[in-house]
Order: structure tokens, then C-alpha cells, then sequence
């Protein structure tokens, strides 16, 4: 049974949603689902705190298969609102739900390469989604390569090499794609998120258009999608001779220059629009939309989000679980079979360059915008 509620976007909703790149549907999934996936999630955690269960390879994955989890799409109104909005799609298999503790901030350094507490904005480090991450070098001096580093954390450099997060250094064997993609990236919300600090998802508002323009200058150019392309180092120097990846390139963040901070190291850190939402709301995104869960350190209760990454049917695609960032390739980064003539690396670069080609509901506002 599906529960009631409303399944088209209002126009003025589709028209916020292409402005902004996302949009929070109120109120959207029932009370009664979403305190048995924040129940299950807690039980979970609890289970590992106490060594019951083990903890998983991929910490943020201690849920994500069970029907509690996955109702949250496939028993609701987002299901039918999405294909409404989007078009057909894989129902999830899989989502997940990481928690994020109240914390203090700490002098750790961070993969931004800066100690946590300096990072403005409850620490909104911004990414796009579908990247390797991993290991790197810890001290400018020991990169030989800001572009293409070819340090041991990278393996041999082919599409073999796998992230800690299970993302591929390079989707395609011939290496000309370095992201994964899929059309949207789903959040149900579990627990109160509705004051800043309480371990918000906050994004880089209207960004995904600039996303979609760098992807179309990069293949202008005739380089590789994504990190390793043009203008996309992926490490970038920060700090006093610190290393980060470069989760975002700097074209885009330059678009947010006047309202950033800056630390004292000349670093910008750009404003963020965190998502201030409830038990029950949920949001949709584009896939280019950068963004971050951020530092839970005002909140007393752990931040429980439930996410699913959702693709669109491309025909000839590959099946689509629902929680991975790199659909093309198997979970463990296998590469997969694909019908004769189909070519998975040249379809998923034409979406990032024109990601609204896979949004059949929102075709008229699109048009409307584009004028
Ligand atoms: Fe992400």
C-alpha cells in the first residue's frame, strides 16, 4: 500500500527546484515509517556499540537493505513523485542512514586538510558525489603531481583502482570519465534537523548549473570528466604545505566568492544553505548539486537521515540499487556486462552535461527557464 500524499510538484515548486538544484517536500512521509527506520537504525548502532554485531567494512553502511529503510521510497509518496518529476527508475534495494553523533569540535585534521574546528560553517566542506576517495599524501612535498597524482594511494592509476568508499579512481577502462553519476540524491529525514548545527545536509544553492557548464567546458576541451579534467586537480595544496582532495573545482566555488569566509590561510569556504527539516520531511537534489552533511555540534540527539541515490532508466543501463554513488560499475567497483552497442561512459557523460535531460516532468520548466 502506498500512503497518501502529494505526488506532482506544484509548478512553483518545479520552478524552485531548477533555480535551486533541490527541494524539501514537508512533511511527506509518515510519522509511523519513519520511527521504525530511526528505530532500526538506533538498535543497529547500539548492536556494534556493544559488539553484538560487527561493524561494517563501510561505516555509514550498518543499514540500508532492509524493507524498513527502503519502504521509505517504495511505501510513500516520493515514489510516485519522483516519477512524476524524474521518470521510471530502479525501485531501492538499498539506501543507507549514517548517524551523526553531537560532537565538540576537534583539532583533528580533516580531509579538507585543515584541523575541524577552524572549518567555518559547522564544517561545510562541500563535494560532488560519484568521486574516489581514499588515503592521500599527507604533506605538499611528497605530491609529485597536483593533477594526476602517482603516489602509491593510487594504485596503478587504471579504472581497478577503488576507493574506501567503494568508488573507482576512473569509471571506463580507457580513464575519461572520473565520476560516478546518477539523476538524484533522495534524503527522508529521521530526526530534528530544523536548527543549524544540528548535522544538517547543507548544499551550495543554484550550484548545479555551474556543474552542469564546468562538465560541458571540460568535454569542450576534449580532457577527461571529473577529477584529473580540465581545471580539476584532484589534490589541491591547503594549509601550511597540507593536502586535500579537491572535491569540487574552484570554478565553481569562485561563483560564491562575495558571500564566502576565508581562513587565515586565504582558503575560501562558501556559504552553505542547510537544509532546516523534521521527522517526516524529505528532499530531492539534483546530482550536481554540491553539498555536505555538516558538524552535529549544537544538537543533543544524533542526526539520523535515511539517503538513496536514484538514476533514472537509461535503456541498456545497468540495474540500479539505490545507494551507490557509481552505478555504472558493480558495488565492489566490478565492471559489468552491457548490451551490444551501449556505451554506459558515453551516456553518463552527456547526462552531467545536460543532467536536466533526465528529469522527463520537469521538460516545460526547463524550457521555460532556458527561454
Ligand atoms: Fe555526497
Amino acid at each position: 500500500m502506498k500512503h497518501n500524499g502529494p505526488v506532482e510538484l506544484t509548478l512553483e515548486q518545479k520552478r524552485t527546484f531548477y533555480r535551486d538544484g533541490f527541494i524539501v517536500l514537508k512533511n511527506i512521509v509518515p510519522k509511523e515509517l519513519t520511527h521504525r527506520a530511526r528505530r532500526l537504525v538506533n538498535i543497529t548502532a547500539g548492536q556494534i556499540m556493544n559488539g553484538t554485531i560487527d561493524a561494517p567494512k563501510r561505516r555509514n553502511r550498518f543499514v540500508g537493505s532492509e524493507d524498513i529503510i527502503t519502504d521509505l521510497v517504495n511505501k510513500t509518496a516520493l515514489t510516485e513523485l519522483l516519477t512524476n518529476t524524474m521518470g521510471p527508475f530502479d525501485p531501492p534495494t538499498n539506501g543507507f542512514a549514517p548517524i551523526l553523533y553531537p560532537r565538540e569540535p576537534t583539532r583533528e585534521i580533516g580531509i579538507h586538510g585543515l584541523p575541524d574546528d577552524e572549518v567555518p560553517n559547522h564544517a561545510f566542506f562541500p563535494h560532488l558525489d560519484g568521486q574516489w576517495t581514499g588515503p592521500i599524501p599527507q604533506k605538499a612535498d611528497e605530491v609529485d603531481d597536483w593533477y594526476a597524482p602517482k603516489t602509491p594511494h593510487f594504485g596503478d592509476r587504471s579504472a581497478s583502482v577503488i576507493g574506501i568508499n567503494g568508488s573507482p579512481l576512473f569509471q571506463d577502462p580507457d580513464c575519461t570519465l572520473s565520476l560516478g553519476s546518477f539523476t538524484t540524491f533522495v534524503g527522508v529525514i529521521l530526526s530534528d534537523q530544523s536548527k543549524f548545527g544540528y548535522g544538517n545536509f547543507a548544499v551550495l544553492r543554484g550550484a548545479h548549473h555551474h556543474t552542469a557548464e564546468f562538465f560541458r567546458r571540460q568535454r569542450a576541451q576534449g580532457g577527461v570528466i571529473g577529477p584529473e579534467g580540465p581545471d580539476w586537480p584532484r589534490l589541491k595544496p591547503v594549509g601550511d604545505k597540507g593536502v586535500g582532495i579537491n572535491y569540487m573545482p574552484e570554478w565553481i566555488a569562485n561563483h560564491y566568492r562575495e558571500s564566502a569566509q576565508y581562513t587565515p590561510d586565504g582558503l575560501m569556504w562558501p556559504e552553505p544553505t542547510p537544509l532546516l527539516v523534521e521527522e517526516g520531511d524529505a528532499f530531492i537534489t539534483a546530482h550536481g548539486i554540491p553539498h555536505c552533511g555538516t558538524r552535529n555540534d549544537l544538537g543533543a540527539d544524533p542526526r539520523i537521515s535515511a539517503y538513496f541515490r536514484l538514476r533514472r532508466h537509461r535503456p541498456g543501463g545497468a540495474k540500479v540499487r539505490g545507494d551507490s554513488d557509481h552505478p555504472d560499475r558493480g558495488w565492489e567497483g566490478e565492471f559489468l556486462e552491457y548490451p551490444d552497442g551501449y556505451n554506459p561512459w558515453q551516456v553518463a557523460i552527456d547526462k552531467l552535461c545536460d543532467p536536466w535531460s533526465e528529469w522527463d516532468g520537469m521538460r516545460e520548466v526547463v524550457a521555460e527557464a532556458r527561454g
